[in-house]
């Protein structure tokens, strides 16, 4: 009874976390689908030179895609949500990749004047918020991959379909380009 009281808390307490983060936030850790996965990496051009920074990176998954896809750049993760972040973080630790870093805490602390890439996966509000800071630092040629939220006002410079129930639109961006 004891234990099944303790599991009960426990449960309790991720939810409650995972909730209260969403409301901070705006954004759930609703991770990118298997196949919108595949449908951002095809949109990269096979090297880039510089790191790659995922803004809000959920449980993991397409940071470990992306740092898998780039293996001699470094991926610097971003998540404020502590679930998710430490789920990512211990994944991690046990299957790699070695070039990918998880980093708690909000990426607006982040510095991104160094990006090759930026890749996010948020909300609207959360896009328009994201849109100043990426104007200010990223430099010219820096891509921006952006899973079915666009940044308001820019052109891509290409967009592809997800063949996922939600049949998803991907978003690239080039700084200047
Ligand atoms: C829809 S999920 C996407 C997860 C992952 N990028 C993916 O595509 O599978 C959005 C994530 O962004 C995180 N997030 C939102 N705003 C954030 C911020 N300012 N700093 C760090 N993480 C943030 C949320 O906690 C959430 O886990």
């Amino acid at each position: 009874m004891v234990a099944e009281i303790a599991v009960l808390g426990l449960v309790l307490l991720a939810i409650g976390l995972v909730f209260f983060s969403t409301l901070l936030t705006g954004a759930s850790p609703l991770p990118t689908s298997p196949a919108s996965r595949e449908t951002m990496l095809a949109a990269l051009p096979s090297r880039i030179e510089g790191p790659v920074y995922e803004l809000g990176s959920g449980w993991g998954g397409l940071a470990v895609a992306l740092a898998q896809r780039y293996p001699d750049q470094p991926v610097r993760a971003f998540e404020v949500s502590l679930l998710p972040w430490a789920f990512a973080k211990a994944r991690r630790l046990f299957g790699g990749p070695p070039n990918l870093e998880f980093r708690f805490g909000d990426f607006h602390c982040a510095d991104l004047t160094d990006a090759a890439l930026v890749a996010c996966y948020l909300t609207p509000p959360a896009m328009a918020k994201l849109k100043p800071k990426l104007e200010a630092e990223l430099k010219p040629g820096a891509l921006v991959l952006c899973n079915t939220f666009a940044v308001r006002g820019w052109q891509p410079v290409a967009v592809a379909t997800a063949p996922d129930a939600y049949r998803s639109q991907i978003y690239l961006y080039k700084v200047g380009g």
